[in-house]
């Protein structure tokens, strides 16, 4: 029988180096904030995940290690149960976290003056993969229809010459909480496959998608668009071990993973870390009730963060994401500029979000919230904000 894990439990994570507790001061000037910005969870860790790594720890000794074949099955048949996508075990190459794999896929299939383009709003490491290394950053931002975001394909093409080698697309997307359906991805596939453009595609948030949404692969839309990307794909996201950095690449043609391994030789990182190991191998062969409870208390915060805000600050809003335990705040209707927006949550309400503007200028007038939190840190955090803006509204309307 499947255990039923507790979300509400409240685990300190002060005083452990976390990012996202102790460094609060640096990033907001004070730790007095609740933390709702870089995306870990504040769920434990899945038992299972924590019981691998104590018995590999019993074994006493922690030296070199390669990564075995019950790991690169447990990655196949994951593959295979969640994304409907067949995979080769040889397919397989390994980095030390997706950003790290970013950054190398623009070194493996771009020279410098080379343009590559991104999709703004958009997880930050995407611009610094492209500009960091000398390549030019080119931006086709989404297009927003009825508040909900899309490709904008007409803009796309017109971005395109023979200087651009590379596209890097989020799927599903962060920071808007988009699953792209397949439609989408063949859309914008062919026009990368017209003008020759290798598509990297990070999927880092593959597995944390609601029902009904389902996310495909990239690479599993059709044999010529499998031949034209690579993708990442990591358990740290899903299962809360970004910490332990090992993630997945996966590349079918073999002259794109030669390319591909060949960075990761020259930087030697192509060993693994022992405890990244055993936690992907359990997280895959075990994770599936973990992940659907999981999804399902994440899924209710959301629900009840949109409710609490139609009923109590309606001029904050955002579309429900599709995947992501991400939500894209639209805090135009305030009509406060982004740092007065930033002061006021952090000042005021003691709230710790992500500037939208992070994010690209696309982001002006949003925040990013981190919603895998226990319910009681989530209740606190909104009736801070709602409490604060309260005030200033009655303040204002004394003036
Ligand atoms: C789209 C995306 N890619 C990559 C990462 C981070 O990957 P890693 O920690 O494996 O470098 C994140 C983290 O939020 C992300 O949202």
């Amino acid at each position: 029988m499947s255990s039923i894990y507790n979300f509400d439990k409240q685990i300190s994570r002060e005083g452990t180096d976390s990012v996202k507790y102790d460094l609060r001061k640096d990033i907001f000037g004070t730790q007095n904030v609740i933390p709702m910005w870089v995306a870990d969870m504040d769920f434990a860790t899945p038992d299972f995940i924590l019981d691998a790594i104590r018995q590999r720890a019993d074994k006493e000794i922690l030296g070199y290690s390669y990564r075995g074949e019950m790991l690169m099955k447990a990655i196949r048949e994951w593959l295979i149960k969640r994304h409907n996508w067949t995979t080769k075990t040889d397919w397989y190459l390994f980095t030390p976290g997706v950003v790290p794999a970013l950054n190398l896929a623009v070194l493996a299939y771009t020279q410098p003056g080379d343009e590559v383009i991104v999709q703004p709003p958009v997880y930050f490491p995407f611009y610094s993969a492209v500009k960091d290394h000398g390549r030019k950053l080119i931006c086709n931002p989404l297009k927003i229809e009825q508040g909900k975001y899309f490709f904008d394909l007409e803009d796309l093409k017109n971005k395109i010459n023979k200087k651009t080698k590379l596209l890097i697309l989020c799927s599903p997307h962060n920071p808007v909480g988009r699953v792209w359906h397949k439609e989408e991805l063949v859309e914008l596939m062919n026009i990368c496959l017209e003008n020759n453009i290798l598509v990297v595609s990070d999927e880092i948030h593959s597995d944390l998608v609601f029902e009904p949404n389902k996310h495909i692969p990239l690479a599993s839309v059709s044999e010529e668009i499998s031949d034209h990307c690579i993708t990442f794909m990591a358990p740290s996201k899903t299962f809360n071990t970004a910490g332990l950095f090992t993630s997945e690449v996966i590349i079918k043609d073999e002259k794109l993973r030669q390319q591909f391994s060949k960075q990761i030789d020259a930087l030697h990182i192509g060993w693994c870390n022992v405890f990244g190991n055993v936690a992907l191998q359990s997280a895959y062969e075990m994770g599936e009730s973990w992940l659907t409870q999981m999804l399902n208390y994440v899924s209710n915060n959301i629900s009840y963060t949109y409710k609490y805000l139609e009923e109590n600050l309606p001029d904050i809003s955002f579309q429900r994401p599709e995947a992501t335990y991400l939500l894209w705040l639209n805090f135009q209707k305030t009509k406060m500029d982004d740092d007065e927006i930033w002061k006021m949550l952090i000042n005021d309400a003691g709230v710790g979000l992500n500037k939208g503007l992070q994010f690209g200028k696309e982001g002006k007038g949003y925040m990013r919230m981190n919603v895998a939190c226990p319910r009681d840190t989530l209740e606190n955090a909104l009736n801070n904000i709602s409490n604060t803006l309260k005030l200033e509204q009655d303040a204002n309307n004394l003036l």
